[in-house]
Parts: structure tokens; C-alpha cells; sequence
């Protein structure tokens, strides 16, 4: 075997978001030894994207909030998909966990009475936030990573990994390379916790950034673990469109939290157009009732902004595609008519969305306490990943771990915003604890070099060609395909030809050229992180296509209705023997009678 430096943890953590330090803090904190490999530069994840606030029914802005109404919410949010048993966990123990990150140090906003204060979203019956204006994800990486740091952990930052070592059929270990200098690295390690985040770069319209290349599902798929869930990709409905170079950033919905509405050319509110039976109800019918409800009033319905993000993605993208969007491709999203209702409300805009109102001056030379924003939307987040078991994270894969949203099950067919950054604390501290438990009950396994110099060779190989296509292209080719075949609206024929395609561009992928040397070389990155991306996208299409009906992200122009056939399994996609992509409608397990009563009584 060759040359390679050898690190040896107890716990290797891949991936350095919410999920993955939440993690490390909580197997540290039990007594292992903890390692964290990031692929970017630590702080820099897609957490930060998180930025209207954490879901958790601390009832301090609303006394009516409680776990039940939260558990209640999710599961509605999900249409029922979701792994009742998380959303569950999930609900209960998220007060705990924000609590927890304030002990920690973060700062949040505060209510008049000094307690954490506390905003609406969509799909939330009450407004259940807790927020740092709208720097939520940032102030929780910043507390997480300064906590992380004082225990003792380590950081191997800018590292890819590209294989999963395995020994008897447990996880003992990762293989990859640092991305400065291109020398490989061989971790050991007795568990191992995939904290990756999602998918996002397969797309071209995103709110991802770079290191989003599906690299934590695709690792877990070649290592023998199962995916579930892979066709609802969420688009959150409010992204930049506008200059070109910053199309996808996200717009938080906490802008919509805070009053922001959504009208198209014509200045119509086009959201009260379309309001789903399911929350007719709960949602406002007039523009004066909406509002009041973004001031707290209790009696009053929340807007129709607020409805959940697939149902807004989708009014949004009808509006543009029937003519009446805004000049480049949106519609509007406004929050400056607030000054109507309130004193002094660019000062107040500017306290509540500080990086909003940055954002839009400095990248679109937008006013956003004066102007309207221009918004479209854009690939968020990956409701999709590794299938875990609901009390511990492990996969099938025994000694191998998920959190955050490479995992799944949680959020069904549709997450509710602010529903991530508290899955990243609930879930990575499970996975945690339990993957240091497992750590201490198992010895280290054996490295198998036949498979370290194997993948080492197939990394090495795009360098050796004598020509031939730049990576860049395939990847550009796979977002247009994505974007266009697989995207917010979806049809059986377009999927199957996205499936075609990807095996096209597969081929090409195999065969790709890198100039240069393995130090700073980006093209070389990206070689490696295509055969991810094109895995899991063809994961996207083959379960769209098996999904023959319409529920919260999937939606299927050739069945635009649910299926109350559907509700009963949730896809599943593992490798098969032959190495293509086995899919498997696995029954959704009872509900008790006690999680039923709760849905029941708050119908
Ligand atoms: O809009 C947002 O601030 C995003 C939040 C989330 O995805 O949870």
C-alpha cells in the first residue's frame, strides 16, 4: 500500500454543519475520542442558510404551543410520510436542545418579558421560531463551533472523503484527501456519523453552495446503506433572481414571517388565489386578518404567504409561467408596504432582517425598505437521505451513522422552514450519543487496502488520460437536466428521460480529463464529486417516477392528485448485486393510538 498519513478516532464525524458539530459535541462530551472532517473551511455550511430561526413550541410567544401542536404540524407539513417516531423525538426534545445551544452562548432575540423570542413560518400553527434576526444558522454554527473547539476536538478541514472503509460489513474507517495539497489521508475510526448536508449543486437554480454535492447519500448508498425518500427535493419559494451571478441565494421566509407579501405584476396577492382544503381554516382570507397575525394577534388566521413551501413554490412558479411575473423571471415579495402599518419601519426592517436588507443593496442595489424584492424559487434542501433508525441515527450499515439532512425521515414529503436547524440539534445529538456508545463497545476493524488503493486509482485516473472532457461540462449538463426533467413540476416521460441521460452523462463522468496537479486543483474536485451528484439524481427520478400522484414537494403534472395508495409506504433505494439502483415500497409502520389522537383532536 502506499504512503499515506493515518489518523485514528473513536467517532469520525464527515461533515462540519449543525448536524455534524452537534454530533461531535455530544460524542465528546461522552468520554471518545472525536474527529471532524470538513470539506470546506470550518464554518462554512449550509446551516447558515438556515436563517429565519429554529422550530421548537417553547410556547413563548403563544402559550398554546406545546410538542403535540409542533408533532402535529410536521406530520401535516410531510402529508403524512414522515417517520411518526422522529417527528415525535423531534417535537419533544427541541426546546431542550435550543435551551441547551443559549447555555452554550448564543444569543437570541428576546420577547418584552426577556425570554427567547419567537417567530411564525410557514406550515407552524404558532409562531414557534427562535431566532437571531435573520442570522439563525450563522450564531448557531459560531456557538456549536466555539464549544466544539474548547472539548477537545479535532478538525481536519478541507477534506474530501471518498470511500467508506469497511470490515465485515461494519464501518471502520474513511478514506479521502485534502483538497490544498491533494495527498490522501486514510481515517480510522470504530463509528463513523454522515452529517453531509444535501444535494443542492445537482441543480442549477439552488441556494447550496459549492460543497453540496450529495456526497454523504452517495457514500452511504456504496457502502450498502439504504436511501428513503429521494424524490421530494424541496424548492424554497424565495430566492434571488436577480443579477444573473447571485440567482438561488435564499431570501428567507422570514420575511414573510415578518409581513413580507407576495404580488405579481399586476400588484395582485396572488397566494389568496389558491388556498389547499387542508388549511382553508387556518389560513386568512383577507389582507387585514393575515396581518394581524404577523403582529401576534392570537384570533387571527396566519397569511397565505405562510402556507408550506411546496404550495408557494408552486403558486409562484404558475404566476411566472402564466405571464404574470416580474421582469426577470419572479414575482414580488414585499415587505416595505409595512411602513402603511407601523412607525419607523425601515428602521424596524433593517433590526429584524439585517442580512436581507444587506444582500439585496450590496449583491442588487435593492432597497428593500423602499422597494420590493424580485424572488423565484430555488433548490433548497433534500428531504431524501440515508433511511436511520429513529432513537439512534445508525443506517443498515452497522457502526454507520446519519444526521441532518443527509439523513431522512423526519420531514416526509415537505419540511416546514425552521424545522432543519432543530432536526441538526435533536438528531445530531442522538447520533452522537449513540454512535460513542457504539464506539465504546467496538474494537477498531481491519483496513482492507485492496479498497484504499483502488479507490486511490480510480481518484488518480482523471489525471492520466491524454485528453479528453472537462468535468465543468458534465456538471453543467446534469444541472440543466435536473433543473428542467426533475424540478418543481414533473412529468413520467421527462423523468425517464432525465434517467437516460444521467446513464449518458455517467459514461462521460467516467472519462473525464483534469489538467495540472493534484494541488489546488478544482477541476480535480470536481471530477470527484460527480459520480455523487449523478447518482443521487437518478435516485431523484426513479423514485419521482415510481410516485404516481402528487404530494407536498413531488408534484406530478401527469397525476396532479394524491393517492391515498401512496400514503401508505414511503421509496427506499439500495445498490443491488449488480450495481444498479434497487427501489423497494416499504410499508409505513402503525402509528399508536396515542400519535393518533393527537393529529386527531388538531384537525
Ligand atoms: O427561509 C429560511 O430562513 C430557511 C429556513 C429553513 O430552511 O429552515
Amino acid at each position: 500500500m502506499g504512503e499515506y498519513q493515518v489518523l485514528e478516532h473513536d467517532v469520525l464525524v464527515i461533515g462540519a454543519g449543525g448536524a455534524g458539530l452537534s454530533a461531535a459535541v455530544r460524542a465528546s462530551a461522552s468520554g471518545v475520542k472525536v474527529g471532524v472532517v470538513s470539506k470546506s473551511l470550518l464554518g462554512k455550511a449550509h446551516t447558515v442558510m438556515a436563517e429565519g430561526g429554529m422550530a421548537a413550541a417553547m410556547g413563548n410567544v403563544d402559550g398554546r404551543d406545546n410538542w403535540k401542536v409542533h408533532f402535529a404540524d410536521t406530520m401535516r407539513g410531510g402529508q403524512y410520510l414522515n417517520n411518526w417516531r422522529m417527528a415525535q423525538l423531534h417535537a419533544q426534545e427541541a426546546p431542550d436542545r435550543v435551551r441547551e445551544l443559549e447555555q452554550w452562548g448564543a444569543i437570541f432575540d428576546r420577547t418584552k418579558e426577556g425570554k427567547i423570542l419567537q417567530r411564525n413560518f410557514g406550515g407552524h400553527r404558532y409562531p414557534r421560531l427562535a431566532h437571531v434576526g435573520d442570522r439563525t444558522g450563522l450564531e448557531m454554527i459560531r456557538t456549536l463551533q466555539d464549544h466544539g473547539i474548547h472539548q477537545g476536538i479535532d478538525f481536519h478541514m478541507e477534506v474530501t472523503i471518498l470511500t467508506l472503509l469497511q470490515d465485515a460489513g461494519r464501518v471502520v474507517g474513511a478514506f479521502g484527501y485534502d483538497r490544498e495539497r491533494g495527498r490522501f489521508r486514510i481515517f480510522k475510526a470504530k463509528a463513523i456519523i454522515l452529517a453531509t448536508g444535501g444535494v443542492g449543486r445537482a441543480f442549477k437554480i439552488t441556494s447550496n453552495s459549492w460543497e453540496y454535492t450529495a456526497d454523504g447519500h452517495a457514500l452511504a448508498y456504496q457502502a450498502g446503506a439504504e436511501l428513503l425518500d429521494m424524490e421530494f427535493v424541496q424548492f424554497h419559494p424565495t430566492g434571488m433572481v436577480w443579477p444573473p451571478s447571485v440567482r438561488g441565494i435564499l431570501v428567507t421566509e422570514g420575511v414573510r414571517g415578518e409581513g413580507g407579501v407576495l404580488r405579481n405584476k399586476d400588484g395582485k396577492r396572488f397566494m389568496f388565489d389558491d388556498i389547499p382544503p387542508l388549511y382553508k381554516n387556518q389560513t386568512a382570507d383577507n389582507e387585514e386578518e393575515g396581518w394581524r397575525y404577523t403582529q401576534g394577534d392570537k384570533d387571527a388566521r396566519r397569511p397565505p404567504e405562510l402556507l408550506t413551501r411546496d404550495h408557494v413554490a408552486r403558486c409562484i412558479q404558475r404566476e411566472v409561467r402564466e405571464g404574470r411575473g416580474s421582469p426577470h423571471g419572479g414575482v414580488y415579495l414585499d415587505i416595505a408596504w409595512i411602513k402603511e402599518k407601523i412607525q419607523n419601519a425601515p428602521e424596524h426592517i433593517k433590526r429584524k432582517l439585517p442580512s436581507m436588507y444587506h444582500q439585496f443593496k450590496q449583491l442588487g442595489d435593492i432597497d428593500i425598505t423602499k422597494e420590493p424584492m424580485e424572488v423565484g424559487p430555488t433548490t433548497h434542501y433534500m428531504m431524501g437521505g440515508v433511511k436511520v433508525d429513529a432513537e439512534t441515527q445508525m443506517s443498515k450499515v452497522p457502526g454507520l451513522f446519519a444526521a441532518g439532512e443527509c439523513g431522512a425521515g423526519l420531514h416526509g414529503a415537505n419540511r416546514l422552514g425552521g424545522n432543519s436547524l432543530s432536526d441538526l440539534l435533536v438528531f445530531g445529538n442522538r447520533a452522537g450519543s449513540h454512535a460513542a456508545d457504539w464506539a465504546k463497545s467496538h474494537g477498531a476493524g481491519a483496513v482492507n487496502t485492496d479498497q484504499v488503493e483502488e479507490t486511490a486509482r480510480r481518484a488518480l485516473a482523471p489525471f492520466e488520460r491524454n485528453g479528453g472532457e472537462s468535468p465543468y461540462a458534465v456538471h453543467h449538463d446534469l444541472q440543466d437536466l435536473m433543473q428542467n426533467l426533475v424540478g418543481i413540476v414533473r412529468l413520467e416521460n421527462e423523468m425517464t428521460q432525465a434517467i437516460e441521460k444521467i446513464q449518458a452523462l455517467k459514461a462521460r463522468a467516467a472519462k473525464v480529463f483534469v489538467p495540472g496537479n493534484r494541488e489546488y486543483n478544482n477541476g480535480w474536485h470536481m471530477a470527484m464529486d460527480l459520480p455523487n451528484m449523478l447518482e443521487v439524481s437518478e435516485m431523484i427520478a426513479r423514485s419521482g417516477i415510481d410516485r404516481k400522484e402528487s404530494r407536498g414537494a413531488h408534484f406530478r403534472d401527469d397525476y396532479p392528485k394524491k393517492d391515498d395508495e401512496y400514503s401508505k409506504f414511503n421509496l427506499v433505494i439500495r445498490k443491488a448485486a449488480d450495481g444498479s439502483q434497487q427501489l423497494e415500497r416499504v410499508p409505513i409502520a402503525e402509528m399508536p393510538a396515542d400519535l393518533k389522537q393527537i393529529i386527531e383532536e388538531m384537525k
